[in-house]
Formats: C-alpha cells, sequence, structure tokens
C-alpha cells in the first residue's frame, strides 16, 4: 500500500473533498489509520482560534487520528480567492517547506495520508510554484477526481497530461456526478476511460449530500 495519495481535480468545485472524505472512509475500512492534509485553503472563516476552512475541518473529522488544526492546514486564508493572491493580500508566501514539514508531522501519525490539492493541477502557490510542485515534493501518486460536465474529458486529458509531465504519477481516477442529469454521461466516461491511461476507482453518482460512506462504496482501490 502506498504511503498516500495527493487529491487533484480537474477544476476547483469538483468533488475532490466529497471524494477524498470517501476514499479515508474506504482506507479505514480496508483497516488502515489514515490522516488528511489541505495544506493550502483560501476561503476561510475567522474563529476565536483563529482562521478555519470547512474542507480542512471534514478532512480533520474523517481521520482516524486526532492532529491540530494547524499541521493539517498550514496556509489558510479568508477570502476565497487564487491562493497565491490571497497570500500576497495577507503579506504571505506559500513555502512548500513549510508544507513539507507539516506533512512529515501528519505522515508519521498514520500509514496512509490523504492530501488534497487547491483548485486544479497548474494552480499557483506562489510567485514561481504550482499545486504540481507541491505534490512532486510530497512524492505521493496522485488521484484526479474529473467533474462529470460539458468539457470534462478535455480537462481530464489536460490534467493527466499535466500530471505526467510534472513527473507525477496519475494512480488513478474517480468519475464524479455533479449534476443530477448530465446529457450522455455514460459516453464521457467511457471517452475519458479509452484514453486517459490510467484506472477508474469509482463513479460516484450525484448524491444528495457529501456522505462518505456512500462515496467510499463506490471506490474500489488498489491493494
Ligand atoms: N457526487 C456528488 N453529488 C452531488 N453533488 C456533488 C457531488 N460531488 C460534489 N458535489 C457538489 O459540488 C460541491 C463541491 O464539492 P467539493 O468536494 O467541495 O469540491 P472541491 O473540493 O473540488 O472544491 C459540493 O458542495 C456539492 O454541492
Ligand atoms: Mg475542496
Amino acid at each position: 500500500m502506498n504511503r498516500g495519495f495527493f487529491i487533484t481535480g480537474t477544476d476547483t468545485e469538483v468533488g475532490k473533498t466529497w471524494c477524498s472524505l470517501g476514499l479515508i472512509a474506504r482506507l479505514r475500512q480496508q483497516g488502515h489509520t489514515v490522516v488528511a492534509m489541505k495544506p493550502v485553503a483560501s476561503g476561510c472563516a475567522p474563529t476565536a482560534a483563529g482562521l478555519r476552512n470547512d474542507d480542512a475541518l471534514k478532512l480533520q473529522a474523517q481521520a482516524s487520528v486526532a492532529l491540530a488544526y494547524e499541521t493539517i492546514n498550514p496556509y489558510a486564508f479568508e477570502p476565497a480567492i487564487a491562493p497565491h493572491i490571497a497570500a500576497e493580500l495577507a503579506g504571505q508566501r506559500i513555502e512548500l517547506s513549510t508544507i513539507v514539514t507539516s506533512y512529515r508531522r501528519l505522515a508519521a501519525k498514520a500509514e496512509i495520508s490523504v492530501v488534497e490539492g487547491v483548485g486544479g493541477w497548474r494552480v499557483p502557490l506562489n510567485d514561481a510554484q504550482t499545486v504540481a510542485d507541491l505534490a512532486a515534493i510530497l512524492g505521493l501518486p496522485v488521484i484526479l477526481v474529473v467533474g462529470l460536465r460539458l468539457g470534462c474529458i478535455n480537462h481530464a486529458l489536460l490534467t493527466a497530461e499535466s500530471i505526467r509531465a510534472s513527473g507525477c504519477t496519475l494512480a488513478g481516477w474517480i468519475a464524479n456526478s455533479v449534476e443530477p442529469r448530465m446529457a450522455q454521461q455514460e459516453d464521457n466516461v467511457h471517452a475519458i476511460a479509452e484514453r486517459i491511461g490510467a484506472p477508474l476507482l469509482g463513479g460516484v453518482p450525484y448524491l444528495p449530500q457529501g456522505d462518505a460512506e456512500a462515496i467510499a462504496a463506490c471506490l474500489s482501490l488498489p491493494r
């Protein structure tokens, strides 16, 4: 079993968090201890304890080991905008070395780490680096969540190409229904499956709510 997975998506709002929660649930059902990380989050609420991001809180709750919020989400920014711009506005620079330090602390606590990216694969994190560089530095195999909607074939294939160009391994992809009735959905999934060169780990139907156990039941992971 791998040390973990880096979860990316064809875009923002395609189901990375929902699928990450399902993946954690599935891995836990298989008997593994799992920790999760959302290294960079823009779109955070101010609380007495500091800025808190909904994705990071959900990942924290789904993990099998309790960890400090700051370890799970070292970079939290209030506005829901591109992360490198949010960092600039906050007078910060996102440093991959800081994320790696948090990751090592977290990864030491469980068998498997699930790390959710931010936005898509080529989202800038600072003036020089992107999500792709972060995934490459962490050295984790990548799972691509494809939000099934018109245009997803192109986005899926472009992202797969870019993942490989970054020197990362595409471990598989998840076909996630983000629309209740997408025209020719099966044909779209088939078109991607034929061309992407990585296993389909599961098809997640359109669900009324983000139910980790229901999503877990849709996933079949390489043992
Ligand atoms: N399988 C699904 N069924 C129905 N709605 C979904 C599904 N997956 C995602 N969504 C919708 O898309 C939104 C974004 O999902 P999320 O996992 O937060 O995306 P990301 O992490 O990629 O930004 C969810 O809040 C939900 O409204
Ligand atoms: Mg998310």
